[in-house]
């Protein structure tokens, strides 16, 4: 571990080169969905008993821009949208004056929330969709509905958004929607990530992880029976590889197994009840519930001693997988 001088902050940077610029903010753990790879049992995630409120997340972010040099925030859940801190806390980011400032949802509730999010200037959203097909949407989901969430990305684009969609596919769940997904995607200048499915949560104990996992190999053999295509630039610390279709659009595979990325993460997450995490494969957390009620200089020299575990806790390699429920701790 050491420490760069950085426009007046000391940032803390680990041996791997890595330090923290991506920092993605739980607003709740409640979900309006019980995806079958998020959960067991068809339960929706609750909220979580205590949540930190609007003020004390914008206070959290602006204190770990100070100390950690976050300049990216994306803003997830649980469902962000079913926090009725939502737009507050939305505008207080903005105020923030970051360069990067995202949603990740999975769009049950965006036709209700476009004008906010349009108005706030957010300049794009990452849409979790698995299917095109209804009853399959709610097979997977076990609640919304399909059409809700094609009408709040049709409202983002046409307010000026750029769209992500997120897809996890799985082996005679919802591969066959690969193609589909992609056509979809393609017509609407929207890049498609495919993600391979993780062994978190659940998964962790249960046979449907081996049975289901469909790798970026398998998903790249099924794009080829379609379209050619080549390997395209992606940002150092991007989550997903990406690769161009000649005069149709890009698309990417998140490859957490095939592919993984642990080396060049830059992302630390704060969970819905004031816990930092330095790692997605890591359950260890600090509660910095107590030190944001602390003046900035005292908050600020707290969160650096936090923030040096939170680093250390980052694995060198691959993707471990935890039982730690992916949704709970922001997507
Ligand atoms: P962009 O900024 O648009 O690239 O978003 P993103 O990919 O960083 O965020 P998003 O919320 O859309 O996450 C998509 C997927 O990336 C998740 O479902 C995970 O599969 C994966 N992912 C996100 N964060 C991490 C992480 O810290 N570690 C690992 N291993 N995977 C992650
Ligand atoms: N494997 C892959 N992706 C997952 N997500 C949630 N759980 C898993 C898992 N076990 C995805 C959602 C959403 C994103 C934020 O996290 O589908 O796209």
């Amino acid at each position: 571990m050491q420490e760069i001088t950085n426009d007046q902050q000391h940032l803390i940077v680990d041996r791997l080169g890595r330090r923290f610029r991506n920092l993605r903010l739980s607003l709740t753990a409640a979900c309006n969905y019980a995806c079958t790879y998020c959960v067991p049992d068809g339960k929706r995630l609750q909220a979580a008993a205590y949540e930190l409120s609007g003020e004390e997340i914008v206070r959290a972010t602006r204190l770990l821009i100070a100390t950690a040099g976050i300049d990216k925030v994306r803003i997830t859940g649980g469902e962000p949208l079913l926090s009725p801190k939502f737009p507050a806390t939305l505008q207080g980011i903005m105020d923030l004056g970051l360069t990067d400032v995202s949603l990740t949802t999975n769009g049950q509730l965006l036709p209700r929330y476009a004008q906010n999010i349009i108005d706030s200037g957010m300049k794009r959203i990452n849409v979790s969709l698995d299917t095109l097909d209804r009853e399959h949407f709610r097979a997977i989901a076990r609640s919304g509905d399909l059409n809700t969430v094609l009408h709040g990305i049709e409202l983002m684009q046409a307010g000026g958004l750029k769209v992500k969609i997120n897809m996890v596919p799985m082996h005679h769940v919802n591969d066959d929607q690969i193609l589909p997904l992609l056509d979809y995607a393609l017509e609407r200048g929207i890049e498609l990530r495919f993600i391979e499915l993780m062994n978190m949560g659940h998964l962790q104990a249960s046979p449907a992880y081996q049975r289901e996992f469909f790798s970026m190999e398998s998903i790249l053999e099924r794009i080829a029976s379609r379209y050619s295509f080549s390997r395209t630039d992606a940002p150092f610390d991007s989550t997903a590889v990406r690769y161009e279709i000649p005069q149709k659009g890009t698309f990417g595979v998140i490859a957490n197994e095939s592919e993984p990325f642990c080396r060049n993460c830059t992302r630390l997450r704060l969970s819905s009840n004031g816990a930092l995490y330095g790692c997605l494969s890591n359950a260890r957390s600090s509660d910095i519930r107590s030190l944001l009620a602390l003046p900035d200089e005292q908050a600020q020299a707290e969160l650096h001693q936090v923030l040096l575990g939170a680093l250390a806790d980052k694995q060198s390699e691959n993707f471990q997988g935890e039982v730690t429920v992916m949704k709970f701790i922001g997507g």
